[in-house]
């Protein structure tokens, strides 16, 4: 493991797979602590990195150090990698990566609210500098949207009767930390014999997600990203939440299919869309989730753009 890392996950299955080569350039769309950046930079890449997280970007100067010709870290949200990669002076890349959700050293800091292990303010912002927060989402809006929120990102089937509770508490009081919220979730949650997650794990999923409009902003960066693939290179997507793996799945296997699907009887139309020549779907094995539980719901999709292999 890289002397900078900090057990990325599938990163080994993300180097066997996409087989980052020397010369190549590679864009790491959610920098983090740089696990898989360090590692393609080892492997004599160049790396524009992402993330729009403070602390992500000051932990990258380290990197940068080591390798200042081949290394750039940038703040910014990764659906606005078009402009970012003109501002770098990069076209296009060899490689793009995305390693999706929320990144352990900001789920394990008391202070940024992601977690309700600790007491803390319900924040749950990635980028410190945007207004909406968790607490803005719980103690403004309406109980309908709120409902739909927790079931849409979080899968909460009780979610009419948390939303309902929120509402109810914060007439007396706004609902300020992440213990408070976890409290009137586990409330309102009636007991599931044998369930072994907090009652309200999928809420603070859901908020989170809606905070940083996650879904929005992969929606927005897989065109991006795959506009500014060269021929032959490859995206490859991490992710741990099964809406946004299916959203890969779909954009990807829109893109894959030579012809679309007509009538029998009709002659065989050729996909305007399709670009991916290969896809690939990859899960953790059993060594890397003995290690490391928070792999066990990680997926990693592959797809290499039409046209001749070049420098990968
Ligand atoms: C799972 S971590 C990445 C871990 C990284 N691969 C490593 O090895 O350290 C996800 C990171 O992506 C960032 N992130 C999530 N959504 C983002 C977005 N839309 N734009 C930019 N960064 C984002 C988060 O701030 C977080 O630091």
């Amino acid at each position: 493991m890289s002397a900078f890392s900090h057990a990325p996950v599938l990163l080994e299955a993300f180097l066997r797979h996409a087989e980052p080569q020397s010369g190549a350039r590679w864009i790491d769309a959610t920098f983090g602590r740089g696990g898989h950046t360090a590692a393609l930079l080892e492997r004599g890449c160049s790396v524009l990195a992402f993330d729009r997280d403070a602390e992500a970007i000051a932990a990258a100067a380290a990197l940068e150090a080591v390798w200042p010709n081949r290394m750039c870290a940038m703040r910014s949200d990764f659906s606005e990698m078009t402009a970012r990669c003109g501002e770098a002076g990069w076209e296009a890349a060899d490689g793009i990566l995305f390693d999706l959700g929320v990144s352990s050293p900001q789920f394990d800091d008391p202070a940024r609210g992601f977690s309700f292990r600790y007491e803390a303010p319900l924040d749950m912002r990635m980028d410190q500098r945007q207004e909406t927060t968790a607490a803005s989402i719980v103690n403004g809006m309406e109980e309908g949207p709120l409902a739909d929120l927790f079931y849409h990102l979080g899968g909460e089937r009780q979610s009419r009767r948390i939303a309902k509770a929120i509402v109810r508490r914060r007439e007396s009081r706004p609902i300020e930390t992440t213990t408070d919220l976890a409290e009137v979730v586990a409330a309102a949650s009636p007991r599931r014999r044998g369930e072994k997650i907090h009652p309200a794990t999928q809420i603070f999923q859901a908020l989170r997600m809606a905070v940083n409009r996650e879904v929005e902003a992969l929606e927005e960066a897989l065109p991006a990203a795959t506009a500014l693939l060269r021929p032959g290179g490859v995206l490859a997507v991490i992710s741990f939440h099964s809406g946004e793996d299916r959203i890969v799945k779909h954009y990807l296997r829109d893109r894959s299919r030579r012809t679309l699907e007509t009538p029998s009887f009709a002659p065989e139309a050729v996909n305007p869309d399709f670009c991916f020549d290969r896809v690939e779907r990859v899960l953790p094995d059993d060594a890397e989730t003995a290690a490391n539980p928070r792999a066990r719901s990680a997926r990693l999709r592959l797809a290499w753009k039409t046209g001749t292999q070049e420098n990968l």
